[in-house]
């Protein structure tokens, strides 16, 4: 990976460890005082336990559609993926190079030869994570929800180019 000063640095070995590593203007680490709102929210969203499994009880009860997608899923392993896919997503709105090979992954795994997602479900996907965010981030406001829209929307839109 190529930072701004030209020096080689390795690649993170997991999202987590790559958003710590997002360097401001090329002047070093953000710190986790320093996480801008986004990564905040998700974070206190994760300091309750109920919050991924919120995002799919509002999911899953959006459409038949989306509920029948999910009929032979495990969840145990799902809410895990999606955890750390929430991250990639925002990673990706900063710096679409870091990310890429994970995130055609994702787009693979929901595209005509995967689950087949229309594009018309991301909305309702969108709708529940902001939902679930509202209920679970106790600092959450409306520019809150607008910043989480905005920082998944470049991620949605990647995907769904690739179906
Ligand atoms: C940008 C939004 C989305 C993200 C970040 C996301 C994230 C993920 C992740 C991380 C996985 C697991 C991938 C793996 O096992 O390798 C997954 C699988 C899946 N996603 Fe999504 N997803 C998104 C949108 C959607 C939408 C809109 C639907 C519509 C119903 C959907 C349906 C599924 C299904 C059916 C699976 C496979 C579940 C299984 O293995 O049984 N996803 N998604």
């Amino acid at each position: 990976m190529l930072c701004d000063n030209n020096e080689v640095r390795p690649r993170p070995q997991t999202v987590a460890l790559a958003i710590n590593g997002i360097t401001r203007n090329g002047v070093g680490p953000v710190l986790p005082s320093e996480l801008d709102a986004v990564t905040s929210s998700y974070h206190r969203c994760l300091s309750s336990e109920k919050f991924i499994d919120t995002f799919y009880k509002f999911f899953l009860a959006k459409s038949e559609e989306v509920a029948q997608k999910f009929i032979a899923t495990d969840f145990d392993h799902q809410k895990l993926m999606l955890r750390e896919s929430l991250l990639m997503m925002v990673m990706f709105s900063r710096d679409p190079v870091g990310v890429r090979d994970e995130m055609a992954k994702l787009a693979k795994r929901h595209d005509r030869t995967g689950v087949d997602i229309p594009a018309r479900l991301y909305a309702l996907w969108l709708d529940s994570l902001c939902e679930a965010v509202q209920e679970h981030d106790p600092e959450f406001s409306e520019d809150v929800g607008h910043k989480w829209r905005a920082a998944m929307e470049p991620g949605i839109d990647f995907i769904i180019s690739k179906h």
